[in-house]
């Protein structure tokens, strides 16, 4: 490595206009964070010209690799026709088309810009729609920052309360104190509490939930069933069924993980991967709730940026470039080559730990205990996840440092990155037994 001065004294300077340093706070890790100055392909160059195979993929929406050739020459058309119109455009209409053909539940389609604004319109939806004011969230699934959602999103144990019903734990300060009690918290997973804490509540418009909590949680995939029961269960109280693809949706499937486990949810919100990187994101559902919108009905919703036509190409390219390629077919098979080979040596060694993940996504963790909820990732020594971070950012393999995130492959990540990474992380694990 060359060092990392130049990320040092960026962020120096960083620190004095904007607080800590960082415009996100999962930006921030000791001892500074770090800049990068370009991306292309699987690699991100840091301010000192260090260069990495990059897992990260901010935060997963890369999915088609950064800075990819047929994405950039369709924004570039673009630019020169208009960045914005705060009208509407017939790119919007081709997109939807495309997320209504692919997305079992998608009959209708609004969009908007991040995740955050996803979740938080469809839960507004929701909640007009029956009339209802509260939540269901699952313990350690994350949905963005609005206040509804944060909550107990990475709560300690000793805060969180009973199983059977865990207590709301805000994510942050400034949340009115009311706001908890429109939030009920469940453990994933778990039928039989999430039948009572049902069969209990009144006034619950939404369920909201990820197909496999990927969110804050590494990844924790439904039980066999899982997700057909909380279909089965929602339809029977009269509550909306949300699935938050905000990081499975396009990753796993054009059709998101619904259509792999074969469940359809009411709404649906998607972002990250749609546009491999732009910023976009969709709300879409059953036409006879979507229609509440406004000017149909009666929720507003809005935004200056929405549909704007350089996220609108974007996420049209990168849509058709999924549907020309067999992408997720090729990342399914090196996220298992990845998986089969370093759990393989973890035995080997005796180490306490695993990689668990779903396709293209994985991650390392610290126990063996097998993760089918939040309060099993709690077991995981998260000091020895961060000396692994550190020796593979020594070999030029980024991988964030966070251990409740995630690693990404995109179709950029050639063969001998996958092999690389592979005996790097092998190299790592040896250094920590
Ligand atoms: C499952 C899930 N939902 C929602 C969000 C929020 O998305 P955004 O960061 O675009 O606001 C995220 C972000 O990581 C997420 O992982």
């Amino acid at each position: 490595m060359k060092g990392m001065e130049k990320s040092k004294s960026l962020f120096e300077e960083a620190k004095k206009l904007t607080p800590g340093g960082v415009h996100s706070a999962l930006r921030y890790f000791e001892p500074y964070p770090l800049f990068i100055s370009m991306a292309k392909g699987s690699k991100i160059w840091d301010a000192d010209g260090n260069q990495y195979i990059d897992y990260h993929l901010a935060f997963g929406p890369v999915i088609l690799g950064h800075a990819h050739p047929r994405i950039s020459a369709a924004v570039k058309r673009q630019l020169d026709e208009g960045v914005i119109y705060g009208l509407c455009n017939e790119l919007e209409i081709k997109v939807a088309k495309k997320i209504v053909t692919h997305v079992p539940s998608a009959q209708m389609v609004r969009f908007c810009n991040t995740g955050t604004e996803a979740t938080y319109h469809a839960i507004r939806l929701a909640r007009a729609y029956t009339g209802k004011s509260k939540i269901i969230k699952f313990e350690g699934a994350y949905h963005g920052w609005h206040d509804i959602v944060s909550f107990s999103t990475n709560p300690t144990l000793k805060d969180a309360g009973p199983l059977d019903h865990p207590n709301p734990v805000p994510d942050t300060a400034g949340i009115p104190l009311e706001t908890a009690k429109q939030v009920i918290i469940v453990p994933f997973n778990d039928q039989e509490i999430v039948e009572k804490t049902i069969k209990k509540h009144d006034e619950i418009a939404a369920l909201i939930t990820e197909p496999i909590l990927h969110g804050s949680a590494t990844c924790i995939p439904p039980k066999e069933g899982f997700l057909r029961f909380l279909r089965e269960i929602t339809e029977e109280y009269g509550i909306v069924l949300i699935f938050d693809e905000v990081v499975t949706g396009f990753r796993h499937h054009l059709g998101g993980a619904q259509k792999i486990f074969n469940v359809t949810p009411d709404l649906t919100t998607f972002a990250k991967a749609m546009a491999n990187g732009f910023p976009v994101a969709a709300v879409c559902g059953r036409k006879d709730i979507m229609e509440h919108f406004r000017p149909t009905g009666n929720v507003d919703y809005g935004g200056t940026f929405n549909s704007n036509p350089i996220s609108m190409a974007a996420a049209l390219a990168t849509i058709e470039e999924l549907e020309r390629n067999e992408v997720h077919g090729r990342l399914f098979k090196l996220g298992e080559e990845i998986r089969n080979n370093l759990n393989e040596f973890i035995n080997q060694l005796r180490l306490e730990a695993q990689v668990v993940g779903f396709g293209s996504i994985f991650q390392i963790i610290f126990t063996k205990k097998q993760i089918t909820n939040y309060r099993d990732t709690l077991s995981s020594k998260n000091e020895l996840f961060m000396k692994f971070q550190m020796e593979m950012m020594k070999r030029g393999v980024f991988i964030l440092p966070k251990p409740n995130k995630r690693c990404h492959i995109s179709a950029a990540h050639t063969d001998g990155d996958i092999q690389y990474t592979i005996e790097s992380a092998k190299e790592a694990l040896k250094k920590l037994k």
